[in-house]
């Protein structure tokens, strides 16, 4: 299998099949949401565990009414604000969600994606669409088209959209009233804790944004994004002593160390991130070592040093 159009797919889903299709954050596995067939070959085709929930893609709001239960003024303002857009939001859900999407939670997340591609897509289906990154559990998300055959050995059908604009995947968040008006980022993505924090004071919005730090996203699991060779990080530049040590620790040889040169800005650092960790990967022994910068304490480098975390087996704290 391989690539196809948009009115190829569209033919496929409307079969109840499953297509990888392309967002501006990372490439998704797509099926229709009414169909359990669809959504059972999404879980087997990714290896993915039932527990772990769907995101529904949806063209814009005007899709939402079947989806979500309640829709809160704090979540209207920022899906009038970041949709389409890398800004996931999880919400109560209606009883028409089949519970392989949410996975019996009583919430659904929903997203409407920028990507032309994507959105051309759910025009001519005229129904929203669970997709999850289009990559086997637990691994690194695809960012091309090529990275989405490779993956499933060429036999997920693909619309190529070009490499995504953002690279990692979308924000994920949630409001809570309770005790105090909150709204909790479940995982950091495409949109920033800035921007989001921004938005808010801008519209008179009274409330604070919390990351936080629970199982409320069961498939944002401490060990996830993986690439295929074992990810060493380091803090701060790797010098010898930081190679040496890393080496050591994993059983291979110095000369088998493949370094992460990431750009030093954050937008393009994220566009780069999982191209390069499969790049490198593909050498297929020894492991990929990051030097992780001084700069990426600031808070604008909040999802990608989530992401380098959890891509990472060691991780390794030096006291220069
Ligand atoms: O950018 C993205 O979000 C990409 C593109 C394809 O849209 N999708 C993506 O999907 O990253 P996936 O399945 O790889 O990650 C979805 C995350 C998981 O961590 C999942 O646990 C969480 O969203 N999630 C889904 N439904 C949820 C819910 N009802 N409550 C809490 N977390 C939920
Ligand atoms: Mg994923």
């Amino acid at each position: 299998m391989a690539l196809i159009d948009t009115a190829e797919a569209v033919q496929r889903l409307k079969k109840n099949q499953v297509v990888a299709i392309p967002t501006e954050t990372v490439y998704g596995l797509a099926g229709r949401i009414h169909s359990p067939e669809a959504l059972r070959a999404i879980f087997t085709t990714k290896q993915r565990p039932l527990f772990d929930p769907l995101i529904v893609h949806v063209l814009d709001t005007s899709q939402i009414k079947d989806l979500a239960q309640e829709w809160p003024p704090e979540i209207a303002a920022l899906t009038d604000a970041f949709w389409p857009g890398p800004l996931t939001v999880v919400v109560p859900k209606s009883a028409r969600v089949n519970p392989l999407i949410s996975s019996g939670l009583e919430t659904v997340a929903l997203r409407s994606p920028a990507h032309p591609k994507a959105r051309e897509i759910l025009t001519q289906l005229g129904e929203p669409l669970a997709a999850p990154s289009a990559n086997l559990f637990g691994r690194t998300s695809p960012t091309k088209a090529e990275h989405v055959l490779e993956e499933f050995n060429h036999a997920v059908a693909v619309v190529d959209g070009g490499p995504c604009a953002i690279g990692i995947e979308s924000t994920v968040v949630r409001w809570v009233s309770s005790p105090s008006p909150e709204l909790q980022i479940l995982r950091p993505g495409g949109v920033s804790r800035a921007e989001l924090e921004n938005h808010f004071q801008q519209s008179g919005f009274k409330l604070k944004v919390m990351q936080i730090q629970t199982n409320a996203s069961p498939g944002h699991l401490e060990h996830h994004y993986q690439p295929t060779l074992p990810l060493a990080v380091v803090q701060g530049p790797p010098t010898a002593t930081a190679k040496e040590m890393v080496a050591k620790q994993l059983g291979v040889p110095m000369d088998r160390l493949w370094e992460l040169r990431l750009s030093t800005d954050p937008r393009l650092a994220a566009r780069e991130l999982y191209d390069q960790l499969r790049h490198l990967s593909s050498h297929r022994e020894g492991a990929i070592l990051f030097g992780q910068p001084r700069a990426w304490e600031g808070p604008e480098w909040e999802a990608l040093r989530d992401r380098i975390q959890r891509a990472s087996t060691v991780y390794i704290h030096l006291n220069n």
